[in-house]
């Protein structure tokens, strides 16, 4: 199969070795798993990346073989040469993919010995976190690993074979980039030949597709790698991959049909899964009062439900207080059976402390009437309102959140997820996907004292609210739109501002003068006044959604070579001091700064 080393010729993996017929001569190249001597047979687990192979050293036929596999141990990179024999009946492993054969060694060869590896290197083994990043190398040996890599390289290929057939054209667009804001801070790149300025890592191709559109390409595609510094989270890295998509003379309607094609094809193609199409919608204000979230997990309900105006009457002063206040109460329902006792139902707080709710009540209908600490507050009437409102029968119980809406919505909605994990609410290997549409345009942001787009700014309003720019732009609705699968971001979009005038209105409409805005975005504005075309698109996260395929809930696990929530590379010590000659040559000097 592949050539060799040293006249070696390796003509099978490891892992395919059950399907050659008995008694062929094969050669294994990899790596030692694990050694066994049992004083006069050596039997060796032979890995590679497609898995493992039994080899079997009989002193007895062949002694060099033997003498050779005597001195192995973990990691030791080797060749084997010898007969595929099908292992005696009490010596197969129905557990293993090649448990059913063997090779009887006639020749093994090392190539290379190995130092005692930091950790064994297997699945399931409990190995820290720090450790595994700092050989980065050697965890990726681990099958899951390896795995989690092939099926990356397979979606990517399923990707490119789909866009391709669709008439999209990929196109690289630079790194070394100017600034483009999608939120986050930028990736800095000090310049030499002009001291004092500085290229930005592009936080995504955003500008550059759009250019490519005005340039006639009409769909364009581009896997490529964004550069955002922010806050680490399970499913964030500084470094990561977009599938960026860009058409052009198409519809909201044209951007959702044919990207959500690409993902059901994606879906299918890795791990044969069917998602149910066409993914159903949402608009971003019944996302969020019904799941408190604009991303949300529809793979089981447990829906928000409003009971401000039922409870605003009673004489529960949390309540009375928090809807004097322009505050709401708002409500999810635990449906019979479940396992949640009063004290669970105590403690339920706990699980949404970093939400800033004040608390959470509860109710439980039960046979007799109900069981709360809001007894005496609520009238028979209110709590059979509520319970008509949200659906309840008896054993259901309510669990109840009073305060500022978003402070409601985003306990409630982690309040949710919690007891859906607690109470193993979603079916194993099931996905939902859905596009949440109709967000606002801009937002206002307390940090910056001033309205900020909600996606980038260079969303198109929706037609019917442009006159709202003028006069009351936080009304404004935009004409985009997110994928969300299983409560996972999976990639977001937009129709398009393609206008001058109205991309200026928006620019002013989040505090940049114009002379701001040429400064910043000159080069765009001025492309648009060239025949530029209507245009949308989105970009996917790649590594999300190979986090989905995977079935794995940390992005590191998808990466080759992560960074840790510091945005630091273990392994290459990255970022690191550089030569102080660099340094002058770019005019930089080092100074203090406060964190
Ligand atoms: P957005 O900022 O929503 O849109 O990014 C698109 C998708 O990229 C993924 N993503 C990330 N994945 C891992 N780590 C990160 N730090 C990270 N940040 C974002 C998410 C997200 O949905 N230019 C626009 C797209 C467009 O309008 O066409 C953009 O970048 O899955």
């Amino acid at each position: 199969m592949t050539s060799g080393i040293q006249g070696l010729n390796r003509t099978h993996y490891c892992g395919e070795v059950n399907h050659v017929p008995e008694g062929a001569t094969v050669t294994l190249f990899g790596w030692v798993q694990r050694r066994r001597d049992l004083g006069g047979l050596i039997f060796i687990d032979m890995r590679d990346r497609t898995g493992v192979a039994q080899v079997v050293c009989n002193p007895e036929t062949f002694p060099e073989a033997h003498a050779v596999a005597h001195g192995l141990k973990a990691e030791y990179c080797i060749a084997v040469t010898g007969d595929l024999m099908k292992r005696p009946e009490e010596m197969r492993n129905p557990g293993m993919k090649t448990g059913d054969v063997e090779l009887s060694a006639r020749d093994v060869v090392i190539f290379n010995e190995a130092a005692t590896p930091p950790f064994v290197i297997e699945d399931g083994a409990d190995i820290n976190d720090t450790l595994r990043l700092r050989y980065r190398y050697l965890d990726l040996r681990r099958p899951s690993l390896q795995r989690n890599m092939i099926l990356r390289h397979q979606a990517a290929q399923s990707i490119r074979k789909y866009y391709d057939a669709n008439g999209f054209i990929e196109v690289e667009t630079p790194v070394l980039a100017k600034s483009t804001p999608e939120g986050a801070r930028d990736y800095l790149v000090p310049s030499r030949i002009f001291p004092g300025k500085c290229y930005a890592l592009p936080q995504s191709p955003q500008l550059f597709k759009q250019l490519l559109m005005v340039s006639g390409f009409d769909r364009y595609y581009q896997i490529v790698k964004c550069f955002r510094d922010e806050d680490l989270r399970a499913d964030r890295q500084p470094e990561f991959t977009q599938i960026d998509i860009e058409m052009s003379f198409v519809t909201m309607d044209d951007v959702l049909k044919i990207n959500e094609g690409a993902i059901a094809d994606l879906f299918r193609e890795t791990i044969g899964v069917e998602l149910q199409r066409p993914f159903s919608r949402l608009s971003y204000d019944r996302a969020m009062s019904e799941y408190g979230n604009d991303r949300p997990d529809t793979r089981f309900g447990m829906l928000l439900f409003d009971i401000s105006d039922i409870v605003e009457k009673s004489n529960f002063r949390v309540f009375t207080s928090t809807l004097a206040e322009g505050g709401v109460v708002k409500a999810i329902a635990v449906k019979a059976p479940h396992e949640l006792s009063r004290k669970d139902l105590d403690s339920m707080q706990s699980a949404i402390a970093d939400y800033g709710a004040k608390g959470v009540l509860w109710a439980r209908l039960d046979e007799d009437g109900w069981k709360s600490t809001l007894s005496k507050f609520l009238s028979p009437e209110q709590f059979a309102a509520i319970a008509d409102r949200m659906g309840m029968s008896p054993g259901d119980v309510v669990l109840i959140v009073a305060d500022k809406k978003n402070v409601a919505n985003a306990s409630l909605s982690a309040l949710r997820l919690h007891l859906a994990e607690r109470l193993k609410l979603i079916p194993g290997g099931s996905f939902s996907a859905l596009w949440v549409t109709d967000f606002p345009l801009l937002e206002w942001s307390e940090e910056q004292g001033r309205l900020v787009s909600v996606h980038h700014p260079f969303t198109a309003p929706a037609p019917e609210d442009l006159d709202l720019l003028d006069t009351d732009p936080g009304r404004v609705r935009s004409q985009a739109y997110d994928m969300v699968i299983n409560g996972s971001e999976v990639g977001g979009g937009s129709i398009r501002i393609h206008s001058r005038d109205i991309q200026q209105k928006v620019f002013k409409a989040i505090g940049l003068t114009e002379d701001q805005a040429k400064v910043k975005f000159g080069y765009l504005l001025e492309a648009l006044q060239f025949g530029a075309p209507p245009h949308g698109g989105l970009a996917f996260g790649l590594d999300r959604l190979i986090m989905l395929l995977a079935g794995t809930t940390s992005i590191r696990d998808v990466i080759a070579f992560p960074k840790t929530q510091k945005a630091y590379c273990t392994m290459t010590d990255a970022p690191s001091a550089v030569d102080p000659r660099q340094l002058t040559e770019l005019g930089l000097k080092w100074t203090e700064v406060a964190k």
